[in-house]
């Protein structure tokens, strides 16, 4: 694989290379600088915090954060579209939004110093990916209220890249403007990432050709598997990128190309813990991530739940800061079949060890008679017949691996729907849902 260095210890922001401990003395002050701007100026939280008998100067150490109450999309949908700010309207520089396809949307805002920290956090993710200033950087995430295109745009920026705006769609021409433009890094969600390895073979274009040495892949689940079949497809680094709208965008945490471990959290501005996702209360082994800027002065969040399940891991390439595990799925893309729990993860995973069917699959759920039947449709690799075996051989590995029969179907090249984002892997038809 073409090389992607780790960055010299000259080229890390100074603070990507202090201790724990000055880490975390530094996460304290912020902590409590917001825990009291957040009281001070939302009256949301000012109400919180005093019913559940708090006040920010009860904030003497980092652990004390775990008795200030959670907050949930729920809330935020309740405040909308201003009523988390704590800043006047007029010192909001920028407004993003979540799409709110499923239910009333939800509306963040920064002001400019935000916007400063977030392209900032963003070009140490890219740099962290193996990126340098000089780097042509092909950004395909969606522009607009998505937070994706333009949080990855200002942050290659930042980084003095040059960038090239491409946003989602248009297939044919993204794959003209990687051959012609010549990048070396694409930013893109893993799933749009596979609707342009199908256009490169549909123009007759080999992928492991192409310019790219580093692809910056998320807003959306993915597995190892789906990074091997990346990474082998295209001759690239495939590094794990996450973040969330509410607490900022891309850039709250990102993997180091040279070990892909896991992606460290930037904890310098956001503070993670994780919980027990039906309780609430603190899982340390793993759970649902939650997480608290720690520098946001427009729309500061305390202890939000983001539905991600992970857990937290001590630091490797960027020793001070934690890491977390590649995200395995959301609590509201967990599917309950005849008791059983499943993430599309797990599917992803066994798919893709089945030699012959393409990483191209959907989840259908239905219920026929009164139990609940889910069926993989999953594409064949083109030229690959024997689709009988492997439809059993996947079925069987769901049985054996997950614990739960499913009906496989296997269905002929390029006939699911392609991603050009965020991709839907669940289709679910039963009543009720
Ligand atoms: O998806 C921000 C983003 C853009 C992240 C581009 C990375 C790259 P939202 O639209 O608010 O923001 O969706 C956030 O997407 O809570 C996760 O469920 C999921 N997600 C984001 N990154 C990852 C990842 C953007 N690397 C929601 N792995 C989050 C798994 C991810 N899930």
């Amino acid at each position: 694989m073409r090389l992607a260095d780790p960055p010299r210890p000259d080229e890390l922001d100074p603070v990507e290379r202090v201790s724990r401990d000055e880490l975390m003395a530094l996460q304290l002050e912020r902590l409590r600088w917001t825990l009291s701007h957040a009281y001070d100026n939302v009256p949301f939280y000012r109400r919180r915090f005093d019913e559940a008998g708090v006040h920010p100067g009860d904030c003497k150490e980092l652990s004390d954060l775990a008795g200030f109450p959670l907050t949930t999309k729920q809330d935020l949908r309740e405040n909308y579209p201003f009523g988390m700010f704590a800043v006047p309207r007029s010192r909001i520089a920028r407004l993003h939004a979540s799409s709110g396809t499923t239910g009333q949307p939800t509306v963040v805002g920064y002001t400019r110093g935000d916007l400063d920290v977030w392209a900032d956090v963003m070009a140490r993710s890219i740099r962290a990916s193996g990126g340098r200033p000089g780097d042509v950087v092909h950004v395909a995430y969606g522009y607009g209220l998505f937070t994706g295109g333009l949080g990855a745009h200002y942050g290659a920026e930042r980084l003095g890249c040059t960038v090239v705006p491409a946003s989602g769609g248009m297939t044919p021409r993204q794959v003209r403007l990687i051959t012609d433009l010549r990048p070396d890094i694409v930013m893109v969600t893993p799933t749009y990432m596979l609707a342009l390895l199908d256009e490169f073979a549909a123009q007759g274009l080999d992928p492991r050709a192409s310019s790219l040495r580093i692809g910056v892949f998320g807003a959306e689940p993915w597995t190892e598997r789906m990074r091997a079949e990346i990474e082998d497809a295209f001759d690239l680094h495939a590094v794990d990128i996450y973040g969330l709208s509410e607490v900022m965008g891309p850039g709250v945490a990102n993997e180091c190309v040279e070990t892909k471990d896991g992606l460290h959290v930037w904890e310098d501005h956001f503070y993670p813990e994780t919980v027990d996702p039906f309780t609430g209360e603190p899982a340390p082994d793993g759970g649902e991530l939650v997480l608290t800027s720690l520098t946001k002065e427009g729309m500061p969040v305390i202890r939000y739940r983001t539905r991600d399940l992970t857990r937290l891991l001590p630091g490797t390439a960027r020793p001070a800061f934690r890491r977390m595990e590649k995200v395995t799925g959301r609590t509201d893309d967990m599917i309950i079949l005849r008791g059983v729990n499943v993430f599309p993860t797990q599917i992803e995973e066994l798919v893709l060890r089945v030699p012959g069917l393409a990483p191209h699959f959907q989840l259908h759920l239905s219920r026929p008679e009164r139990l609940d039947v889910m069926t993989v449709r999953v594409e064949a690799r083109p030229g690959f017949t024997e689709r009988a075996g492997a439809a059993a051989a996947l079925a069987a590995s769901v049985k054996a691996g997950v614990g739960v029969s499913v009906e496989v179907d296997v269905v002929d090249p390029e006939t699911l729907e392609r991603s050009m984002g965020k991709l839907r892997r669940v289709i679910d038809k039963r009543p009720d849902n």
